[in-house]
């Protein structure tokens, strides 16, 4: 997988993909990560990105032709343009495993007042990550190229997402490591016992109530197996 990042701040993503998961999914080229500085392809001779609104108005707003010289030349048949903005649609775990199956993402991160209008005639898709406005686009853009690469095939273990809160609209049960007691508070005792199937069936049940009392507008989209219909139906009643 390929992904473009436009920014007018490239060294904010020196750390981002140079550490952690991320850097190593690049080092062992399971994606292709490629800033690209927005400034490098304006005609303007004072290298202008940007300019003040029509009908007045505060900050400045970028404009069209770097973003469509930039977006042209960094396009190909199979890619998708994503607009970084909090107008767009707010991202999601079901949104993140669509993108996971693309070739090649191209997000457009803005800064300032936001972009010419005329800039979204050439986005796929515009994408926030939640109802607060940011100064930029370049940590949105961090945020949903995590959740993506992540999933990538060969990134992290299959297993470390296929629980991931959120995957399937529920939330994560409670998880614990070494030691079995911390500060009077214990494991609890099917964790250690090596029946896979208890364990099983305490994390569904786990994952139901975790999700039931800080998520329940989740469990609206998620298909509830009988199995389940029962332990939250005991879980409401306060019987497990
Ligand atoms: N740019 C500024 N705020 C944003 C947000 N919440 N999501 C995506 N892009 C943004």
């Amino acid at each position: 997988m390929k992904i473009d990042i436009i920014t007018l701040f490239p060294l904010m993503f020196e750390g981002f993909v140079n550490e952690s998961i991320i850097g190593r999914a690049i080092k062992e080229g399971l994606v292709e990560i490629n800033i690209v500085n927005l400034r490098d392809y304006t005609t303007n001779k004072h290298l202008k990105v940007d300019d003040t609104p029509y009908g007045g108005g505060a900050g400045m707003v970028l404009a069209c032709q770097p973003v469509f010289d930039c977006i042209k030349a960094l396009k190909s048949e199979n890619s998708l343009v994503i607009m970084m903005t909090p107008q767009g649609e707010v991202h999601s775990q079901q949104r993140a495993h669509e993108l996971a199956l693309k070739n090649h993402l191209i997000f457009l991160c803005g800064h300032y007042e936001g972009f010419d209008e005329r800039i979204r005639s050439i986005v796929d898709l515009e994408l926030s990550i939640g109802d607060y406005v940011l100064t930029g686009g370049e940590i949105p853009a961090m945020a949903i190229v995590d959740s993506i690469v992540r999933l990538v095939d060969g990134v992290i273990e299959k297993e470390s997402h296929e629980y991931d809160s959120h995957s399937n609209w529920m939330l994560e049960h409670p998880i614990y490591t070494k030691p079995r007691e911390y500060e009077g508070m214990v494991v609890p005792d099917v964790l250690l016992n090596g029946n896979h199937k208890e364990i099983l069936k305490y994390k569904k049940i786990e994952s139901l109530r975790r999700t039931y009392q800080r998520r329940p507008d989740l469990l609206e989209k998620h298909e509830l197996s009988d199995d389940e219909k029962e332990y939250l139906d005991k879980i409401i009643k306060g019987e497990l």
